[in-house]
């Protein structure tokens, strides 16, 4: 007997792991039941026919901040996701330095529970650390996915600087199965620098980045290598900017060491050109870089030296981006609309191969962060998806964007390839741009070990 699934994406082509092929997805429930040409799929209540268009594993930002509780002002849970949705991502994980900081069961509980009426795409989330050390078993319990260091700065309960105290946290976190998230600037130098720079009283553009120097990151990264050594932790390099701090992640990784990175894609296309043109919308930490980091990047991508591209998308409001001070001006990208696109026309323009883009966007955060039967199409596997048009031509116009940060550095750029469907857990979350379900349909995603 032939049972009816409830939906049939007819017409496609499907990216599997190891080949495209030309046939259509029956999903059942929350899940892919079967990969098949039209006539050996089941019967149907929905059909979909998507006239040859590309079927991908939905994506999965692993770097998101989505703000709400007193920062709603900048994004909220509805909002940031609907703008994934929008981006053909399926999978969102949300940064901890929230006001309150995510950094105990508490405070992350009461995150997931506004989350959970508020979120279009699957939400899993970060904890910044704890004062008490003790504390971050019962914050994996709950269901934290991963923990988040700043070396620049504290953000929680734990100071960066103390070195015994950080290496005791990430010893906890490695019993505890998960991974360390680091922002990797050296906050010991980037304050020995901005003591100079305010002797000198500079606030332009120039002594921001001499603060927030190459140097900075790569020592940055340099100490969370030296703690992960230490600590025997997976640690895990946010947003990646320049070379030699790649090369470094590269030198540990080929000892074997558990380390993987992020990059983003405003450190893969622009560079300190754009951000002296264009100002403080461009304006990001780290910041960016020179065209050689960026043209590098790019190349290590495409070589496989880079494991995972993440949006870190991270609206402010326009008034925050419009102060007299350089230091006074909220640093960040709101870029989740806009990664998927970028990637795509990386792909159209032969930047880089539409099996990087997949790997790099899905394969390797599923891998990686352990969420288990996501970002493959395969039969069993969760129906998280993005139907992308490699061949729609159009222009980024960030008044369009359904984050409330709407500015972008990539403005007016012209874009080949765009996503045209999200399905999470099998359902359509968003249509020709369009969200078409009620807050609250997409899922909190704690962390449960094994569990499919
Ligand atoms: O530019 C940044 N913005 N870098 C960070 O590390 C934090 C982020 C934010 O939360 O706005
Ligand atoms: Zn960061
Ligand atoms: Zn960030």
């Amino acid at each position: 007997m032939n049972l009816a699934v409830d939906l049939i994406l007819k017409n496609a082509k499907v990216y599997l792991p190891e080949k495209i092929v030309e046939a259509g997805i029956a999903i059942d429930g929350e899940r892919i039941v079967k990969v098949a040409k039209e006539t050996n799929l089941p019967s149907a209540s929905e059909k979909i026919d998507l006239d040859g268009l590309l079927i991908l594993p939905g994506i999965i930002d692993v770097h998101v901040h989505l703000r709400d509780q007193e920062l709603s002002y900048k994004e909220d849970f509805y909002s940031g996701t609907c703008a994934a949705a929008n981006g053909g991502v399926s999978l969102v994980v949300d940064m901890p330095n929230n006001k309150p900081v995510t950094m105990d069961s508490k405070t992350l509980r009461e995150r997931m529970e506004l989350a959970s009426k508020k979120v279009v795409v699957n939400t899993a989330f970060y904890s910044a650390f704890p004062e008490n050390t003790r504390e971050i078993k019962h914050i994996t319990g709950v269901g934290a996915r991963a923990f988040k260091i700043f070396l620049s700065h504290k953000v929680g309960g734990l100071n960066p600087d103390d070195e015994n105290a950080v290496i005791d946290a990430f010893k906890e976190v490695a019993e505890n199965g998960l991974l360390v998230a680091v922002h990797a600037e050296d906050g010991f130098l980037l304050r020995k620098k901005i003591e100079e720079i305010s002797l000198e009283n500079r606030d332009d553009l120039d002594a921001y980045l001499e603060v927030h120097s190459p140097e900075a990151e790569v020592n940055g990264i340099k100490r969370a290598i030296g703690l992960m050594r230490k600590s025997n932790v997976h640690v895990h390099i946010c947003h990646v900017s320049v070379a030699d701090g790649l090369k470094a992640i590269l030198g540990a990784k080929s000892d074997g060491h558990p380390i993987t990175c992020e990059i983003t894609p405003h450190h893969l296309l622009l560079s300190e050109k754009h951000l002296r043109r264009i100002g403080s919308i461009a304006l990001t930490n780290p910041p960016l870089r020179s065209l050689s980091d960026a043209s590098y990047l790019r190349w290590a991508l495409e070589n496989n030296l880079i494991d995972i591209v993440a949006s870190d998308h991270a609206p402010h409001a326009i008034f925050e981006k419009d102060a007299s001070s350089i230091w006074n001006v909220s640093a960040g990208i709101a870029g989740i609309e806009t990664m998927l696109p970028l990637m795509l026309n990386m792909v159209n323009i032969g930047q880089i191969s539409l099996p990087t883009l997949v790997r790099s966007l899905s394969e390797k955060p599923s891998r990686i962060f352990e969420f288990k039967g996501r970002g493959r199409i395969m039969e069993g596997a969760y129906a998280d998806l993005v139907v992308v048009d490699l061949k729609k031509e159009w222009t980024i116009d960030s008044t369009e964007f359904y984050s409330k940060a709407k500015f972008s550095p990539f403005d007016g750029w012209r874009i080949k390839g765009k996503p045209v469907k999200t399905f999470t857990n099998g359902i359509l979350v968003m249509d020709e741009g369009e969200i078409i379900v009620k807050p609250g349909s997409g899922k909190v995603i704690g962390w449960q070990r094994g569990f499919i």
